[in-house]
């Protein structure tokens, strides 16, 4: 079939202006915790943006980790990891294991963390937390020079009781949401932030442009 040729009604981009972090658009999300537990069974986390699940079954992680993190070490000793979804009373814990490194502070320690079971690898849930995902790392694959991903395969999914529907969060389980780095105009991070999610809706499948151009049944 022959392809006619589209041209296209370009316009200027007055909307929009530069940010100055890439992947601003997409900021907010659930942030989460990193758990792991070294050789000699001493517990760590760290707090990492930088993952996404990807399929559905095997369903698994990618999250990117510092080579001169904790974390990083423990990840290559044990082959296992735990991420926890915070809730938004975690906030503090959050913050704290997003600059602290398990090399200078026992951190578990210091959070006060409640370990709970794990169903199939050696790395405790967070009790506080909103949910926890056990993993065992089925790849590592090198990413530039300062970090490598990992990847995770579900071996177990753990939700508090109650806080979600279905297989959604409700609308008051509060979930902890981190929306990015704000910057000043000049560049400085003014700090990290954080947010609450405040209402959940449901898609409009009645949608006229999905009804337009959804396959119609034969009419026959
Ligand atoms: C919001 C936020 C997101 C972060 N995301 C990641 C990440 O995805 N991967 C990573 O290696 N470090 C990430 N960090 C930095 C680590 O959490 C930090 O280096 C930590 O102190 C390392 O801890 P550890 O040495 O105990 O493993 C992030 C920090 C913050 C504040």
């Amino acid at each position: 079939m022959k392809r006619t040729e589209t041209s296209v009604d370009w316009q200027d981009p007055d909307m929009f202006e530069a940010g100055n972090h890439g992947n601003k658009p997409f900021g907010i999300r659930v942030p989460s915790l990193v758990v792991t537990r070294g050789a000699k069974n001493r517990l760590n986390f760290l707090t990492a943006m930088w993952f996404t699940p990807t399929g559905f079954e095997p369903s698994r992680m990618i999250v990117a980790i510092q080579k001169r993190t904790l974390t990083y070490d423990f990840l290559l000793e044990r082959g296992e990891f735990v991420m926890s979804a915070p809730t938004d009373k975690m906030m503090d814990i959050v913050v704290f294991a997003g600059y602290i490194s398990g090399r200078d502070v026992d951190k578990w320690q210091a959070a006060g963390l409640t370990a709970v079971k794990p169903a199939k690898i050696s790395v405790p849930l967070i009790g506080e937390a909103i949910g926890n995902v056990e993993y065992r790392v089925v790849q590592q694959i090198p990413f530039g020079e300062e970090m490598d991903l990992f990847v995770g395969e579900v071996l177990a999914t753990h939700v508090r009781k109650g806080a979600v529907e279905g297989e959604l969060y409700r609308e008051d389980s509060n979930p902890l949401l981190y929306m990015g780095t704000k910057y000043s105009p000049d560049g400085k991070p003014l700090g990290k932030f954080y947010t609450h999610m405040s209402t959940v809706e449901r898609a409009n499948y009645e949608s006229p442009l999905l009804r337009k151009y959804l396959p119609q049944p034969n009419k026959e």
